[in-house]
């Protein structure tokens, strides 16, 4: 017996499933139909083939119009959770001052820290509820959301809490909180902070939070540190992830091998022996293209990772420091631009290498049996998602099987893309 649907897409002109198909990566399914019922998917896949029972009055019954439809963004590494305002940072680097000196004059990830911590509950929700509002529209789904902005223990829990508020809001995407307590330099006693976050830390933000993470890098916390945490973090049941290799080769990358941590995140500055020992021990590497943008440096290593034999993802880093940006969309532009990757690698980067890198087994692909998170594009070609820089490719956002951005979809004139891409 089939369950009876809730949800139906027809007239979809090309399904990307997001699973290799007769060896095209991107699973493409010409002239296809998504069926859900309530949050997950029953069917996806050939309109000929398609079974479902008789529809209610009640369905969702959308017609595409022939548009592509891909799987929901999966962000997989954002600090969305912020107050206070870096734009005067901004303009200072735009004039020569580093990233580095503005750090040590007390700005930057002080200076948010200095506003965030203040805060409420119901102010840093507020002002990240905003922010994860416009990335549903773009097309994300799914998001992590990473504490950090606290430094002292319950400044941090209070971002927990409002990153799980918004997580709560059904109008607003899934999110999956991460506790990120070594992040700011220390500003006191920095062995006093270790214990605490070693001792409390890890065990309170166990009951908010699905992953620890840490800042390894010259100027904020050093391998050594770093591992103490993870390691007593994954005691509490918070599974590791690493800010690694972002502004100098700090060691981050081969530490999160050797712990097998879920996800090594920058790596502008990792090796190809670093990236390889990611693969070895199954860790995802994310690529931030908007932060390298914004920082300068070397070019994140995105067709690197895949060389390795690593997962990639790609991500937005959401952040008031190196990069405010909530467009997936603008990220998988970057990462072909400037990263190595095919557009094809960039856009399963952004969702089934999204999912990888949070050890997310229910999403993104669009099979049956899996969440119903999938995005019509005002367009014929997935390739548009990549190609046409700074646009808004998302007509109608789909999560858990409901409607919750968009309306009906325009389908802009245009071409399919070619059945078969490459890579
Ligand atoms: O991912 N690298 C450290 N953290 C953030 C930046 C945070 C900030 O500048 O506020 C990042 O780039
Ligand atoms: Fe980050």
């Amino acid at each position: 017996m089939i369950d009876s649907p809730s949800l139906v897409v027809r007239n979809i002109g090309a399904l990307v499933t997001g699973e290799m198909r007769d060896g095209d990566a991107l699973g493409v399914v010409d002239d296809a139909v998504l069926v859900a019922s309530g949050s997950l998917l029953t069917y996806a896949g050939s309109s000929a083939r398609a079974r479902f029972s008789p529809m209610s009055a009640d369905v969702v019954d959308i017609d595409a119009r022939g548009a592509t439809v891909i799987p929901g963004f999966v962000d997989a590494h954002t600090h969305l959770t912020w107050l206070g305002d870096r734009g005067g940072e901004y303009a200072a680097r735009a004039e020569g001052v580093t990233y580095e000196e503005i750090a040590r004059r007390g700005g930057g990830i002080r200076s948010t820290v200095r506003a965030t911590a203040a805060g409420s509950v119901e102010q840093i929700a507020r002002a990240a509820a905003a922010r994860a509002r416009r990335m549903q529209e773009h097309g994300t789904t799914t998001v992590e959301v990473k504490s950090g902005y606290g430094l002292e223990l319950s400044a941090e829990l209070r971002q927990l809490d409002a990153a799980i508020a918004i997580g709560d809001d059904e109008e607003l995407p899934d999110v999956i909180a991460t506790y990120l307590p070594l992040h700011a330099p220390a500003e006191g006693d920095r062995e006093a902070l270790l214990t605490e976050v070693c001792e409390r830390g890890v065990r309170e933000a166990s009951t908010r939070a699905r992953f620890c993470d840490v800042f390894c890098e010259e100027g904020a916390y050093t391998v050594d540190e770093c591992r103490r945490v993870l390691v007593a973090a994954r005691a509490a049941g918070l599974e590791p992830k690493l800010h690694a290799e972002q502004r100098t080769r700090s060691g981050g990358a081969q530490l999160a091998a050797a712990l097998r941590a879920t996800s090594a995140d920058h790596l502008e500055h990792a090796t190809d022996d670093d990236l390889r020992g990611l693969a070895v021990a199954r860790v995802t590497g994310v690529i931030l293209p908007g932060a390298a943008l914004v920082l300068g440096g070397p070019p994140p290593p995105g067709g690197r990772i895949l060389d390795a034999g690593a997962t990639v993802a790609v991500a937005t880093d959401c952040n008031p420091g190196t990069c405010y940006s909530e467009s997936m969309p603008l990220m998988i532009s970057l990462a072909v631009a400037g990263c190595g990757l095919t557009p094809a690698q960039a856009l399963l980067a952004a969702t089934s290498g999204g999912a990888a890198a949070l050890g997310l087994r229910d999403r993104g692909v669009l099979r049956a049996g899996l969440r119903c998170d999938a995005v019509i594009l005002h367009s014929r070609s997935w390739l548009d998602v990549a190609y046409h820089l700074g646009a808004n490719p998302a007509a109608t956002v789909i999560r858990a099987g409901l409607v919750v951005a968009g309306g009906d979809p325009v389908v802009e004139d245009g071409e399919a893309a070619p059945s078969r891409p490459s890579g």
